[in-house]
C-alpha cells in the first residue's frame, strides 16, 4: 500500500516517518511525486479537523493515492484556548518570534496551562470518505525559550510530569508521548486493520 503523507512540513515530515513506520506501507512525500509537488492548499477552515482534510482531499484528489494529512494547534487556557486553529497565523514570522511573542503575553499569567491538539485525516480518493484520528498532550508554557531539537512551539512547551521543554526532551521522547503520536498511532492502528 502506498500512502502519501501530505505535509511539506520538514519537521513533521521527520516525525511521520518514524510514527508511520508499518509493514506493507511505503510511505511516499510531496516532494517525491510532480502532481503534487508544488501543491499548496489553503487552510481557512474553522476547525483541526476541517483543515486536516482540506489538505488530505486535495492530495488524494492530485495524486489518485491515499493521504494523510494532520493539522496541529496550541490551546493556551490563559489566552482563552488560543492561538488554536490560527496557530500558525497568529503572529507574522519565525517560530521565534511566535514563541517570544506568546511569552510576552503571558508575562503576567500564573495559569500557565496548553494543550496540543492534533487532527489526523485520512482520505480516500476512491471511496472519498475522509477518517479522523485525534490526538492530544497537555503541559504549561515555560518562563523562557530552550534550545534544542523540534520545530514551532516545541522550545517552549513542558509536557505534564516533565521538567524540561520538548525541544530538550528530544525526538524520541517527544515521539513516545506527543499530540501527534496519539494521533498517528490511531492511523496506523486503522491501516493495520486495512491491510
Ligand atoms: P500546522 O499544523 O502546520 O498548521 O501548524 C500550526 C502551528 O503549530 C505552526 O506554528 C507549527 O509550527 C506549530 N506546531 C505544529 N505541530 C507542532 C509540534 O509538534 N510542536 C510544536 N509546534 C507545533
Amino acid at each position: 500500500m502506498r500512502l502519501l503523507v501530505a505535509t511539506q512540513n520538514q519537521g513533521k515530515q521527520q516525525e511521520l516517518r518514524s510514527l508511520l513506520s508499518l509493514s506493507g506501507v511505503e510511505l511516499v512525500f510531496p516532494n517525491e511525486l510532480p502532481s503534487v509537488a508544488n501543491l499548496d492548499v489553503v487552510e481557512d477552515g474553522s476547525t483541526f479537523a476541517e483543515n486536516a482534510e482540506l489538505k488530505a482531499r486535495a492530495f488524494a484528489q492530485a495524486s489518485k493515492l491515499l493521504s494523510v494529512a494532520e493539522d496541529t494547534g496550541l490551546q493556551v487556557r490563559a489566552l482563552g484556548n488560543k492561538p488554536g486553529v490560527a496557530s500558525k497565523r497568529w503572529h507574522l514570522g519565525s517560530d521565534l518570534d511566535r514563541n517570544q511573542a506568546l511569552l510576552e503575553q503571558l508575562n503576567d499569567k500564573t495559569d500557565r496551562f496548553a494543550e496540543f491538539v492534533t487532527v489526523a485525516c485520512l482520505f480516500d480518493p476512491v471511496t472519498k470518505s475522509p477518517e479522523y484520528f485525534v490526538g492530544k498532550m497537555t503541559g504549561s508554557i515555560s518562563s523562557t525559550i530552550a534550545v534544542g531539537t523540534g520545530f514551532g512551539y516545541d522550545p517552549i512547551f513542558i509536557p505534564t510530569g516533565e521538567t524540561k521543554t520538548l525541544a530538550e526532551l528530544g525526538m524520541a521522547v517527544k515521539n513516545a508521548i506527543s499530540h501527534r503520536a496519539h494521533a498517528f498511532k490511531k492511523v496506523r492502528s486503522y491501516l493495520e486493520k486495512a491491510l
